[in-house]
């Protein structure tokens, strides 16, 4: 048996397959169905900075309700226990997850903005989170706004919340950047001890007869891969902070080959949906087989030799238009 622990944002994790953040981890009968199945940490369901606020909201409707407190000084109110709902339950499932399982449980929120939402991580964090991913995805779809003041959004989010927390805080982020390894480095400079590549869209779409949008496209396929082992491969060994691949690994040679491109830790979802959690014992046992059959001890034996800076043909990840796949190809 190989030793599969592996390091990610400062967290010791028995093997590198985590449960990415969905709607399976957002209940303790779904973590512990995780743990069980012997994941190295779980992601729970992003909780929305609208859901905050929301909350916020009510919290603050309430609390002008009573005839004691004056609506201008609600403000004292918005850092208090006064949030129920949502969020409350939300830092239940932490605090019972904690107690459930031994493996790390990461808190994921899912945002657009620096606002008033940014006070709640710290409470994550005396919930017992041992780590926050931020989901982060600012539409470019105002045309008025420069790149510049669209990655300056990112980085006020990410300021705001490092400010008020002392755990380890990862971006999961798009691919769509003008500059992606420049912004990656950015991230990492600033704080971010990890960046989950890439995180995945509902994307829009529609039926030609009614007329009306789908949801067809919400699980991913192994082809999604493709893109992540790319960027995971170019960024390996030249990043601040630790790399988790994520999007179309669904099973254990996917896994091993996301860590050949150099990635400290390996999410997944889709596979999960399609089946069930305890698949994951499966996707481990693969990783430990070929670890076996290759005679490697430890995944820092292989990790990243398929990396850009390892290959012998770097080029091999930054070439993307061959004239001999364009015109050559056939099936
Ligand atoms: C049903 C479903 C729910 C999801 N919910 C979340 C979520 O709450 N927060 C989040 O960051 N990502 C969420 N995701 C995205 C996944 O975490 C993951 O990034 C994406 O599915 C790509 O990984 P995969 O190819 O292994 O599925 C969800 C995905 C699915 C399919």
């Amino acid at each position: 048996m190989a030793d599969l622990t592996t390091q990610y944002l400062g967290l010791t994790l028995k093997n590198p397959l985590i449960a990415g953040s969905s709607g399976m981890s957002d209940s303790l009968q779904g973590v512990r169905a995780f743990a069980d199945a012997g994941v190295g940490a779980v992601v729970l369901r992003s909780l929305f900075e609208e859901e905050i606020l929301l909350d916020l909201e009510t919290s603050k409707r309430k609390l002008a309700a009573n005839a004691f407190i004056y609506p201008e000084s609600l403000e004292f109110y918005e850092d208090t226990e006064h949030h129920k709902e949502t969020t409350t339950s939300y830092l239940d499932l932490i605090e019972d997850a904690k107690k459930a399982v031994n493996i790390p449980v990461i808190a994921s929120i899912n945002c657009v903005s620096a606002s008033q939402w940014t006070y709640f991580p710290k409470r994550l964090q005396e919930a017992g989170a041992d780590a926050i991913e931020l989901n982060l995805f600012v539409m470019p779809s105002d045309f008025r706004r420069s790149a510049e003041d669209n990655e300056n959004q990112y980085f006020a989010i990410l300021d705001e919340v490092l400010k008020n927390v002392s755990i380890p805080v990862s971006l999961k982020i798009s691919p769509y950047f003008s500059n992606l390894g420049q912004m990656a480095h950015r991230f990492a400079e600033r704080g971010a001890k990890g960046l989950v590549l890439f995180n995945r869209f509902y994307n829009p779409d529609f039926d030609i007869d009614d007329l009306t949008f789908n949801n067809t496209h919400v699980l991913s396929t192994p082809a999604d891969m493709v893109n992540t082992i790319r960027w995971t491969a170019i960024l390996s060994g030249k990043m601040k902070c630790d790399l988790a691949a994520s999007t179309g690994v669904h099973n254990g040679e996917a896994l091993v080959k996301m860590l050949l491109a150099g990635s400290d830790a390996v999410q997944a979802v889709s596979t999960f949906y399609k089946n069930g959690a305890g698949y994951a014992t499966q996707m481990i046992k693969e990783l430990n087989d070929w670890m076996d059959a290759k005679r490697y001890k430890t995944i820092d034996e292989f990790r990243g030799m398929m990396s850009q800076a390892h290959v012998a043909n770097p080029a091999a990840y930054e070439r993307v238009q061959f004239m001999k796949y364009f015109r050559g190809f056939s099936k």
